[in-house]
């Protein structure tokens, strides 16, 4: 959305026609919002905005033909490496030379995903941040083996989809959320030893610390399942980091399948 706002052609690849579907008309929705801030009163101007913006856009199921004509691939798929690598390896093979291969990873480790291909140099990590429209930060990652000119490549791309970017080593978390999820598990964790109710951890975080959110409607917010993965994945790096120690009822509604607000619950009910 924000890269096709901003004038770039983008391809949008998934699965299904369905999730494909789901996904366009939730895009026209959040591009509605945004129109109705920044051209509040020029509505004209904020019907164009969209038109220009959508016809920027295009989808298709078929990432091997779509990858032959492609700059920059951004990869947002299931935080999972070996089925990111199967994607990265098979894309590898159609994508042209000076195609820069990014991954948008929460937590996984760019290195990993940069060795499934021939292209360590020209492969790096883009890690935004929901909602993409509204957050201004975008993570930019550089692993030993990326080049300068790619680093600068996703410097430049960052900043012409109007974010700030800001740049980290390959680490596990990167900054924010190498801040963020210990934050949010020790929130459960004070949630799971009774010392305070959801609600008022939430109210609490909001009002004494300023946050937009509280750790719960956070969690909902990013998704159960994204959390779990995250904190799986460093636990099993570090089994006798406190901070990455996994949490029985997040497990438990993970397993529920209550995965937030995307399934209409997880610490919260949205119906
Ligand atoms: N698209 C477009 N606009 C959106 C939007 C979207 N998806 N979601 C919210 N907005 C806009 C609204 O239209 C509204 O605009 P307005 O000011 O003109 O009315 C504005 O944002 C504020 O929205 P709301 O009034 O509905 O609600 P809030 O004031 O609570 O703001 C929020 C919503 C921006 C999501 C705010 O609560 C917030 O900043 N929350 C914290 C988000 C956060 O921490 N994100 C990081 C998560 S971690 C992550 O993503 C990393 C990953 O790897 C796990």
């Amino acid at each position: 959305q924000v890269a096709a706002a901003s004038g770039h052609t983008v391809v949008l690849v998934d699965q299904s026609d369905e999730i494909l579907k789901k996904s366009t008309k939730g895009i026209e929705e959040s591009l509605k919002r945004v129109t109705k801030k920044k051209f509040a009163d020029k509505p004209e101007a904020g019907a164009e905005f969209i038109e220009k913006t959508l016809k920027n856009l295009t989808t298709s199921t078929d990432a091997a033909t779509v990858v032959h004509s492609t700059d920059l691939v951004i990869e947002a798929i299931v935080e999972n490496l070996e089925v990111k690598n199967q994607l990265f390896k098979s894309l590898d093979k159609f994508a042209p030379e000076h195609t820069i291969f990014a991954s948008n990873t929460s937590s996984l480790q760019i290195t990993k995903l940069a060795n499934s291909t021939t292209r360590q140099d020209r492969f790096g990590g883009l890690h935004f941040f929901n909602p993409v429209p509204m957050m201004k930060l975008v993570e930019v990652i550089k692993t030993p083996m990326t080049s300068q000119k790619t680093f600068e490549s996703l410097v430049d791309f960052s900043k012409a989809v109007g974010k700030s970017p800001v740049s980290c080593k390959d680490t596990p978390g990167f900054i924010v959320n190498r801040l963020l999820v210990p934050y949010m598990m020790e929130a459960v964790r004070l949630f799971e030893r009774g010392d305070a109710s959801k609600e008022d951890i939430d109210v609490a975080m909001k009002l004494g610390a300023g946050y937009p959110m509280g750790p719960f409607e956070l969690l909902d917010y990013v998704g159960l399942d994204t959390s779990k993965y995250i904190i799986d994945g460093w636990h099993s790096l570090e089994p006798n980091n406190p901070l990455f120690a996994p949490s029985p009822l997040l497990n438990k509604l993970v397993e529920e399948k209550k995965l937030g607000k995307k399934t209409g619950e997880g610490f919260y009910k949205y119906k």
